[in-house]
C-alpha cells in the first residue's frame, strides 16, 4: 500500500499493524485521515475500559427562562427579545442548520432519514417540511435564509440526489449548502480497528458533535461570515414540528449575548429519555438520562415538582463567532461517547452480539465550553415530535399525531370549528406560525371541519 514511512510507523506504534496487510488506495486515504497520535489514548480510555461517568458532587438543576413569564421584568424581556429576533431575521442574520448524518437504525429506514414521508395526509418528507418552512420564513421576513444540511459520508450522495430529483425542494440552487461530517473508525473489543472489507475500515459518522468542525472544514462558516450571518438555528432532521426559525429564541440569545443556547422542555417523568440540563462547577452541561443517578432524577422541590425538570429536545441557537473560536485550531476536543454495537467486519460479517465500540461526540457538550449560555423553556406541543421508531414512543405514529394536533390547534386559534377526529395537514409553505394560520383560514373562507375529514389545507 502506498503509505509514507512516517505513516506506517505511526500505525505500527498505535498497535494497528494488522491494517498494513491490505493494499488499497481507498484504505490508504482512510488511514491517512486518522489521528494516530491520539488513537491509543482513545482506545485505552473508551474501548478497553468503560469510561467512568463522573457526576460532579455539586450538580444543580440549570436555571431557565420560563415559557410563561413570572414577573413584569420577564414579560418585558420576552417582548423585547421577540422584537429583536424578528429584526435579526429581517436583516438576514440567521441561517438554518439541520443535522442529517445519523444512521436512523431504530427507524429501520434504508434511505436518508430526511427522505422519510412523515406528512400525515400528504406524505411530505421530513426534508420537505423544513424546506417549505424555510421558504415561507424567507418570504415572511423578506431576507434570505440559507439552509446548511449536514450529512454523513454514507448518506451524502443519496441526500443530494433526493434534493436534485425534487427540484431542490423548491429552494434556490445556492440556498442549500450540504456538508459532510467526519467519520470515526469502529474498534473491536480487543482494541483493534475493524475492517468492513479488504479496501475499507469499518467507519461510522462521528456524532452530531462533528457538526462544529465540519462547519469550518467545509467552508460553511466562511460563507456564513460573508453573508453576514450571526446566528445558527440548529435542529435535528427527525423533528418536523420544530420551528425552523424561532424569533423569541433567536432574540433572547442575542439579547443575552449568549454563545450557545438551548430549548428545554419540562420532562414528563423523572426518567424520560431526554438529556438533563444541569449546572456543574458553574458551567451549563447536559447529563444524559442514562447517566443521571436515580436519586437525583427523582428528587423533588418542596412543591413536589421534579428538581431536574429540564429535558433537552436538541434545539439550539449557536453564534457563528462561537463556532469560529472553538474550531480556530482546526481541531475540537469534545468528549467521546461510547456505544457498544454489532459491527459487521471481514472477520465476522454478521455478529450476533456487540463486538466493538463506535465513538460519537455530541453537540451539547459544546455548551460547557461557552462563556455565556441561555436555556429557554419551549412548548412541547409546538416544537418536539421526534421520529425515532416506527411505532410507540417517539415514533412515526406519535409524530404524525402531534403534527395533526398542532395544525388543528392553529385552525381553532383562527376561530374555525374543528371536530375531533379530523385528519388535517396545513401546508408549511403557506403557514409558518399562528398568524399565517389565521390569514390562510380567512383567505380560504374556512368555517368548520368535520370529524373524519382527511385533507391538506393550503
Ligand atoms: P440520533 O441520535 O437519534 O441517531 O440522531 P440516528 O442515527 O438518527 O438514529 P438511531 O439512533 O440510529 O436510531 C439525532 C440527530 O442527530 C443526527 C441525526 O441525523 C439526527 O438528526 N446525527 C446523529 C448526525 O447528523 N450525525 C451523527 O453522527 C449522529
Amino acid at each position: 500500500m502506498n503509505l509514507s514511512p512516517a505513516l506506517r510507523t505511526a500505525i505500527e506504534k498505535a498497535g494497528q499493524a494488522h491494517l498494513l496487510a491490505y493494499d488499497s488506495p481507498q484504505l490508504a486515504d482512510q488511514l491517512a485521515a486518522i489521528d494516530w497520535e491520539n488513537l491509543p489514548r482513545l482506545i485505552a480510555d473508551y474501548v478497553l475500559k468503560k469510561p467512568d461517568v463522573q457526576i460532579p458532587a455539586d450538580v444543580q438543576p440549570a436555571p431557565y427562562f420560563p415559557l410563561v413569564p413570572r414577573t413584569a421584568e420577564e414579560k418585558a424581556e420576552k417582548e423585547k427579545a421577540e422584537a429583536l429576533g424578528i429584526e435579526m431575521l429581517k436583516s438576514g442574520k440567521v441561517a438554518c442548520l439541520t443535522v442529517a448524518g445519523g444512521q436512523g437504525t431504530r427507524l429501520g429506514f434504508d434511505a436518508p432519514k430526511g427522505t422519510y414521508p412523515i406528512g400525515p395526509v400528504s406524505g411530505r418528507t421530513l426534508f420537505e417540511y423544513f424546506a417549505q418552512s424555510i421558504a415561507r420564513a424567507e418570504e415572511k421576513y423578506g431576507a434570505p435564509i440559507r439552509w446548511y444540511v449536514m450529512t454523513s459520508a454514507l448518506n451524502r450522495q443519496a441526500t443530494e440526489e433526493f434534493f436534485r430529483e425534487r427540484n431542490n425542494l423548491g429552494l434556490r440552487e445556492d440556498q442549500v449548502f450540504f456538508f459532510t461530517q467526519g467519520t470515526m473508525p469502529a474498534i473491536g473489543y480487543d482494541g483493534k480497528i475493524l475492517m468492513s472489507s479488504p479496501d475499507s475500515l469499518a467507519l461510522s459518522p462521528d456524532g452530531h458533535g462533528g457538526t462544529l468542525l465540519a462547519l469550518r472544514k467545509s467552508g460553511a462558516l466562511e460563507q456564513m461570515k460573508q453573508d453576514g450571518v450571526e446566528y445558527i438555528s440548529y435542529f435535528q432532521v427527525d423533528n418536523p414540528l420544530v420551528p425552523v426559525v424561532n424569533p423569541l429564541f433567536i432574540g433572547m440569545h442575542a439579547l443575552r449575548n449568549s454563545e450557545m443556547s438551548a430549548i428545554m422542555l419540562a420532562k414528563t417523568n423523572a426518567f424520560e429519555k431526554l438529556g438533563n440540563f444541569c449546572v456543574c462547577n458553574g458551567r451549563l452541561q447536559i447529563i444524559e438520562y442514562s447517566d443521571l443517578p436515580a436519586e437525583l432524577a427523582e428528587s423533588t422541590n418542596p412543591d413536589g415538582t421534579l428538581r431536574f425538570i429540564s429535558g433537552s429536545p436538541a434545539i439550539h441557537v449557536i453564534s457563528r463567532e462561537f463556532v469560529e473560536q472553538l474550531t480556530l485550531s482546526g481541531r475540537l476536543d469534545l468528549p467521546w461517547h461510547r456505544a457498544d454495537k454489532k459491527i459487521p467486519s471481514i472477520t465476522d460479517p454478521k455478529p450476533e452480539q456487540p463486538n466493538g465500540v463506535k465513538l460519537e461526540s455530541f453537540i451539547f457538550d459544546a455548551l460547557s465550553l461557552a462563556r455565556t449560555t441561555l436555556v429557554l423553556e419551549g412548548d412541547r406541543a409546538e416544537m418536539f415530535a421526534p421520529t425515532k421508531n416506527p411505532t410507540g414512543v417517539d415514533s412515526v405514529e406519535s409524530c404524525r399525531e402531534m403534527l395533526i394536533a398542532r395544525d388543528i390547534r392553529r385552525l381553532r386559534a383562527a376561530g374555525i370549528t374543528v371536530e375531533d377526529g379530523a385528519k388535517i395537514e396545513i401546508d408549511p409553505r403557506k403557514v409558518l406560525d399562528d398568524a399565517d394560520g389565521c390569514k390562510l383560514a380567512a383567505e380560504l373562507g374556512l368555517t368548520a371541519i368535520r370529524s373524519g375529514i382527511e385533507m391538506v389545507i393550503g
